[in-house]
């Protein structure tokens, strides 16, 4: 069990955890600072929002989810980025289904979002832009010849080849996720905070956490 009871009733006595932030009975703010944690997530590779997950679905209609790096946030566009392998599975069900869900959890700072997002492939000057952003050892794995996730008899017969796969640029995808709505939850030992905004609609409220 968590020290953090989700279940815990709000309590005014309760004077143990980090101090409360600001935002805490703010809407507008505590939309702020979701934002705010998602952009510091890009640059902060130590950080808990820098490896959220973001689950797609399968053919079947189960879901499917994985981890990946943050890489892009566009606070005034409401858009995020990630890059993956044009052969994995997630693009296939991108293809399918654009709509996922991404979550993100820092346990330092007790706060957990959960964004309703349409996922998009980028190309042209987005897609030259990030290739050119990528560092050499993030090229290594777009380099892989064989589909990410084919079966193998043998880990050691996964081949790379630099050239063949123009250095991995073939292989490799940035995605958008353009984020219809963010679902806010702070936990606090005064009493959870929970809020959903809903950028389509131009909403927000707070809900019962
Ligand atoms: C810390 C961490 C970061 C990852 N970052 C990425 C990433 O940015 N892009 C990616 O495609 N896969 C990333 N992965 C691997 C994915 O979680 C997943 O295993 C892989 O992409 C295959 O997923 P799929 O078959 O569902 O497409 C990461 C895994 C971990 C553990």
């Amino acid at each position: 069990m968590s020290d953090t009871q989700f279940d815990r009733k709000p309590n005014d006595k309760a004077k143990t955890g980090a101090p409360l932030l600001p935002c805490y009975d703010d809407l507008s703010a505590s939309c702020a600072y979701g934002w705010s944690m998602l952009k510091r997530g890009v640059k902060d590779r130590k950080c808990a929002f820098h490896t959220p997950s973001i689950a797609t679905i399968s053919a079947t209609g189960s879901p499917t989810i994985r981890t990946v790096v943050l890489r892009g946030c566009a606070t005034e566009d409401k858009i995020l980025r990630f890059h993956t392998d044009t052969r994995s599975g997630k693009i296939a069900e991108l293809n399918d289904n654009p709509f996922a869900a991404m979550h993100f959890y820092d346990a330092g700072a007790k706060i957990q979002l959960r964004l309703a997002v349409r996922l998009e492939m980028l190309s042209g000057d987005a897609f030259d832009a990030a290739w050119e952003a990528t560092r050499p050892m993030s090229r290594e794995c777009y380099q892989v010849m064989q589909s990410p996730g084919s079966i193998i008899e043998n880990p050691q017969h996964v081949q790379f080849d630099a050239s063949a796969s123009q250095d991995g640029k073939a292989h490799f995808v940035p995605v958008a996720a353009h984020v219809l709505q963010m679902e806010w939850l702070y936990l606090a030992a005064r009493g959870h905070r929970r809020a959903l905004f809903d950028f389509e609609n131009d909403t927000q409220n707070w809900l019962v956490p």
